[in-house]
């Protein structure tokens, strides 16, 4: 197993546990991960996600550099397109919040990950960067999409193209991350935001997710999304509950219904 898995509080932690090979994502903790994250889709117990990598140094350094070495072009699109769907695009569209809790190095496949969360924390130790093109290749697992959306589009190829690392800071300053923190208040901040958002509706909260989302994915339109999802919270027991509750003055308990 590459993973740690925890279930505390209605937070799944998922920690990737490779620490000798500073976390790098091979094909088994892929596969970990896809099996972890769609379990949580299923599971009552988890409210929302955090992940962050074993150890001080690593969140995670990368996709395992020596499984693809002898690759083929073939066999490096069938990488990147089973990353994507199965493990990258799965995050990103999870209806349950997650949280990237970046405790050191994310790097290529490993900021790849971050990104594809929803929230990402970030360790003011952090190092972070797209090193692919040091290697003769390009960000597989969507971050070339992701990154320019979050970022803009000419801090983004700056940071693919000349493959530098950026401090926890400078994340911070261009949006990369959300917030730096000293690394023994990590995982608190990262439990702290998914408290606040755990207590809200999770239907509108899933439903909110799926309209921020559709709109930056081709063949979609988010205003439309957005009408579609507006609709849908009218017709959730989670709507009934929250307007009642504060028409009678009380906090509500939501059922996600
Ligand atoms: N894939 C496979 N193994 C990796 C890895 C990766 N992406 N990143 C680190 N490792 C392994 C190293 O090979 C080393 O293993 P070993 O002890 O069996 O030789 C171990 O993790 C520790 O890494 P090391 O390079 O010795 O640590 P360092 O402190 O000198 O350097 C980094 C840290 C992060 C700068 C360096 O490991 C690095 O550049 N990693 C690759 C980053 C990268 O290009 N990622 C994108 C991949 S597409």
């Amino acid at each position: 197993m590459n993973l740690l898995l925890e279930t505390r509080d209605r937070i799944l932690y998922i920690t990737i546990n490779r620490e000798s090979k500073l976390n790098a994502l091979n094909r088994e903790t892929l596969s970990e991960l896809h099996t972890a994250i769609t379990d949580s889709f299923e599971d009552p117990a988890v409210g929302g996600i955090i992940i962050t990598g074993a150890g001080e140094k690593a969140f995670v350094a990368g996709a395992d550099i020596s499984e693809f070495a002898a690759y083929s072009a073939e066999e490096g699109r069938e990488l990147a397109r089973q990353g994507q769907s199965k493990v990258f695009d799965l995050l990103q569209n999870s209806g349950k919040p997650v949280i990237a809790a970046i405790n050191g190095f994310a790097l290529g496949g490993g900021l790849e990950l971050a990104l594809a969360c929803h929230i990402r924390v970030a360790s003011a130790t952090a190092k972070m960067g797209l090193p692919e093109v040091s290697l003769g290749l390009i960000p597989g697992y969507g971050g070339t999409q992701r990154l320019a959306q979050l970022v803009g589009k000419g801090r983004a190829l700056e940071m693919i193209l000349t493959a530098d690392m950026v401090s926890a800071e400078e994340a911070h300053r261009t949006g990369l991350v959300n917030h730096v923190v000293q690394p023994d208040r990590l995982i608190a901040k990262a439990e702290e935001i998914l408290g606040r958002i755990m207590i809200r509706s999770p239907f509108a909260v899933a439903s909110a997710i799926n309209a921020v989302n559709a709109g930056l994915e081709d063949g979609k339109n988010g205003y439309e999304t957005e009408i579609d999802e507006f609709s849908a919270c009218f017709g959730s027991e989670d709507f009934k509950e929250g307007i009642s509750a504060f028409l009678e003055k009380r906090k509500a308990e939501f059922s996600g219904k």
